[in-house]
């Protein structure tokens, strides 16, 4: 299934796609000046993994302080799991981080989120500190770290 994926630059036309996404998989809503002002901020950090057609994971990251990345969103629709796809993404994302001369990539992740942080761990990423109810609900993040 993977050969199928590709992974180019988010457009605005994505946004309905994407937005579907963060609420599936991240429980969230945001509003569309939110996708669209990332999207101006980095546009090479605003990656989709695309399946004839359909957009079916996403990374979106902002460059957060001199030759660092932070990754703010990492989602892929639940059906489209384990198939290699944010696989696919992250390496993307890790050689547009590389070209760009940034050296550490950071990001908070849940610490319930199991999947996530062995996924992020399989990357190289190290719990840097926990983030003591870092998250609206209460729940303790983990802020992880990469050298490139
Ligand atoms: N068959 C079976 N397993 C496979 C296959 C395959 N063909 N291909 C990959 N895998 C395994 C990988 O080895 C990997 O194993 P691991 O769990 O030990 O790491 C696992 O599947 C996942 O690898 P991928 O398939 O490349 O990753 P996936 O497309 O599932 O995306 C992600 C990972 C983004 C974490 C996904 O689980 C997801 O969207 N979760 C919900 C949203 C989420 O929690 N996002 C992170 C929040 S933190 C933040 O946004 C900063």
């Amino acid at each position: 299934m993977l050969t199928t994926v590709r992974v180019r630059q988010f457009s605005p036309t994505d946004l309905p796609a994407v937005a579907a996404i963060v609420k599936d998989s991240l429980r969230e809503n945001y509003p569309a000046s939110l996708y669209l002002d990332i999207h101006r901020w980095w546009r090479d950090g605003f990656l989709v993994a695309e399946n004839g057609g359909s957009v079916v994971g996403f990374l979106a990251a902002v460059v957060s302080a001199p030759q660092t990345a932070r990754i703010l969103m990492l989602a892929v629709y639940g059906p489209w799991r384990r198939h290699g796809v944010g696989s696919a993404i992250m390496d993307a994302f890790v050689k547009e981080c590389a070209m760009r001369g940034l050296n550490v990539i950071e990001l908070e992740v849940r610490k319930s989120n199991a999947d996530a942080v062995r996924f992020y761990a399989r990357y190289g990423f190290q719990v840097a500190t926990v983030l003591p109810r870092f998250y609206t609900d209460g729940e303790d993040g983990y802020k992880m770290r990469r050298h490139l």
